[in-house]
């Protein structure tokens, strides 16, 4: 090993606890998984920590709307956040929630330093409050007229239409969007976080070097737009801690979040004899603390939350890493488009390592977004993964087993090894310094050579003749142990296919042992280590990412505005004015059958009141077809026609309720006749 073990805490951000994982999210647990991996695999002593994010207004409001508590909601969600990462092969130390008793008890511990050390400030604000609920209302939660366009139905914050923002007490005829009740003002004390005493130690940690050069320049940018006093309390109701001092006053979500990252570590530390919380997080700590987040949370963690470690006495991140967002075929995340994919959905039809794999292949360290292309993403992982790597084993293991009981050779193509070990190093610092993709591709050109000499030296011609025996041997045992090099270096990135190459070479794979001697060691038989990735898979992941959209669930709850200055870029908003071209009618279903081959959908034909157009709805798991038939729903009758594996769907068909076996369709009645326009 050539440097001194290290010790590392890494984390992801923490994952909201009111919705699925979805692939943009995995790009962030992929990047620090491989990451953590890699140290781990150099010998360094590295912790990987996370948690679910449970606090603040989206998550109450989503569990009443579900009719639970939100206690019972975040258990539920988190099981399923583990286990989606889990099947991803993200390999956490430790995986907690925000809302624990080691976090409410570093969060109070926190604020008392930062109140003590006069860093809190109180002052009374006038804020929207919904009288029909008793709360206060987040900008998210009003919707009126913009003051500029007066474009109807816009947020509290800012207009879709015009691109104004404004202040939500500007807002015209506002509603609360969570009753529709006028929402009036009303008095109310906040506490403040004093960010601006900090400017000084900000801009010096800043340019300490070790932050991205693009995420410095936005730090200088917000500079000079000057630091605010940062709102850190809520009203009751509000899910979330109580403040210490405060009855009725919680800590805003974004308050305790990134303390959940300590909050998860001190959770490992109790379950562990070798760890030591105050190791890692005290001022003179020489531990190394690194947070790899989404450009859209920059602010909050090289803002507040250096700010708030500082104003506490703690020690501060070592680096704080952001990656881009995640677009699939060149447009934003869409629910429309089959382009919105569950974490759960694509693991439903394809195997992790190849996200993994595409991933990574296209990171660097820097903050550009990446764009999943899903063809080029199976044409990658087919020609590199199945075509390259697995293939120069698969063209020589057979006849180790069958020819030289299982045994390899003494390597004798010294100066090809030595090549593929020089690069050790370069690969490392690729890992190191988040450059995948430059890892990704010096290896693929070390498997280019491996293949060629495979091809050059034709071990199946060889094996033909008596007298090339031991050649034959010879060159299969030297393409095994360049094999065994490359999957070495992969193994951060493909944890499982390294588990069974392991498996058959029958030795663990370690950056220490890269150079170890194999005559007459030992393999097992070769099993098939990967497939194609078939076109028909990826299918099946947008036809059932869009199938889960035919259904309009309950009316959905967004989440929590992130930055100040930059909003979460996948929203499927629309405006006003989109919402009008919407042509929606009463139709009746003259008639309902299965679609052979598909799982969800039904094939309607629906009557207009004298034309008849067919849509496949995703609604097979409610109904059975001939419990449609002469019931009434209401159909987006203008919907561009879309070519389907099954046929052309004309239109879609909305139904209510919470999806599954629970969606309901109109009774015929009277009023309701085919044809009828609906708004
Ligand atoms: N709960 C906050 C983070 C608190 S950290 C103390 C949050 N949660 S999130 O669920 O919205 O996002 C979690 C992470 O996933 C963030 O770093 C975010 O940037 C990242 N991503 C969410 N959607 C993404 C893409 N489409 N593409 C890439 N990363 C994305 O923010
Ligand atoms: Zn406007």
């Amino acid at each position: 090993m050539a440097n001194s073990q290290r010790k590392i805490l890494v984390t992801s951000a923490l994952p909201y606890a009111n919705g699925p994982i979805h692939l943009g999210h995995m790009l962030e647990y992929i990047q620090t998984d491989i990451w953590s991996r890699f140290q781990k695999l150099r010998g360094h002593e590295c912790h990987y920590i996370c948690a679910d994010d449970a606090h603040g207004t989206p998550i109450m409001l989503k569990a009443q709307q579900m009719g639970i508590a939100p206690e019972e909601m975040i258990a539920q969600v988190q099981k399923e956040h583990e286990k989606d990462f889990a099947d991803f092969n993200i390999q956490f130390d430790n995986f907690h929630s925000t809302h624990s008793d080691e976090n409410r008890e570093l969060a109070s511990q926190i604020y008392i330093k930062l109140r003590d050390a006069g860093y809190i400030k109180t002052k009374t604000i006038s804020q929207l409050f919904d009288p029909e609920k008793s709360m206060f209302l987040p900008d998210r939660f009003v919707k009126g007229t913009c003051p500029r366009c007066k474009s109807e139905d816009q947020y509290g914050d800012n207009c879709d239409n015009c691109g104004a923002t404004y202040s939500t007490t500007d807002l015209i005829n506002p509603k609360s969007a969570v009753s529709g009740a006028t929402p009036v003002m009303k008095d109310t004390e906040h506490f403040f976080f004093d960010l601006p005493a900090f400017e000084g130690m900000l801009k010096e940690w800043i340019n300490s070097g070790s932050l991205q050069q693009e995420m410095a320049n936005k730090l200088g940018e917000w500079f000079e737009q000057g630091l605010q006093q940062w709102d850190i309390s809520r009203d009751a109701p509000y899910f979330g801690f109580e403040i210490p001092d405060a009855p009725g006053k919680f800590f805003y979500v974004w308050l305790d979040a990134p303390i959940g990252y300590m909050g998860s570590f001190k959770n490992l530390c109790d379950k562990r004899d070798d760890l030591n919380f105050d190791d890692f997080w005290s001022k003179d700590s020489t531990a190394e603390v690194y947070h790899f987040i989404g450009k859209d949370i920059v602010y909050f963690h090289s803002l507040f939350w250096p700010a708030m470690l500082e104003g506490a006495g703690l020690r501060k991140p070592t680096s704080v890493y952001a990656h881009g967002y995640v677009t699939v075929n060149g447009a934003k995340m869409s629910k429309s488009k089959g382009t919105f994919i569950k974490a759960r959905t694509y693991l439903d039809n394809l195997d992790p390592e190849y996200l993994r794999y595409y991933y990574a292949a296209k990171l660097s360290s820097r903050i550009d977004d990446l764009d999943l292309n899903l063809e080029d993403f199976a044409q990658r992982v087919n020609s590199d993964l199945v075509g390259k790597l697995v293939n120069l084993a698969s063209r020589t293991a057979g006849f180790i087993s069958k020819r030289f009981d299982g045994k390899l050779a003494k390597i004798n193509d010294t100066s090809l090894t030595t090549s593929f070990l020089a690069k050790q190093e370069s690969i490392a610092n690729f890992y190191e310094t988040r450059e995948y993709g430059k890892a990704m591709r010096e290896i693929m050109t070390l498997a280019d050579i491996a293949n060629a000499y495979v091809a050059d030296s034709a071990p199946w011609q060889l094996i033909k003749e008596d007298d090339k025996q031991e050649e034959a041997h010879q060159v299969c045992s030297n393409a095994l142990n360049l094999f065994r090099i490359l999957v070495t270096y992969l193994k951060p990135v493909l944890p499982k296919l390294a588990q069974d190459v392991e498996a058959f070479l029958q030795m663990e794979l370690t950056w220490d042992n890269l150079d170890i001697d194999l005559a007459g060691h030992e393999i097992a038989k070769f099993k098939a280590l990967m497939q194609r990735v078939e076109m028909k898979s990826i299918e099946a992941i947008i036809e059932a990412s869009t199938e889960n959209l035919q259904v309009t669930a309950e009316p959905e709850v967004k989440a929590e505005v992130k930055s100040p200055l930059e909003q979460d870029p996948i929203s499927d908003e629309i405006s006003f004015d989109d919402f009008a071209k919407i042509d929606l009618r009463i139709a009746r279903i003259a008639k309902a059958e299965h679609v052979k081959e598909a799982n969800k959908l039904l094939r309607l034909e629906l009557d207009l009141g004298g034309e008849t157009k067919q849509v496949f709805a995703g609604i097979k798991s409610a109904y059975a077809p001939e419990d449609l038939e002469g019931k009434l729903t209401v159909m987006v009758a203008n919907l561009a026609p879309r070519q389907m594996r099954f046929g052309v769907s004309e239109g879609m068909v909305l139904a209510a309720g919470p999806g599954g076996k629970d969606l309901w369709i109109m009774e015929p009645h009277e009023g309701a006749q085919p044809g009828m326009k609906v708004k």
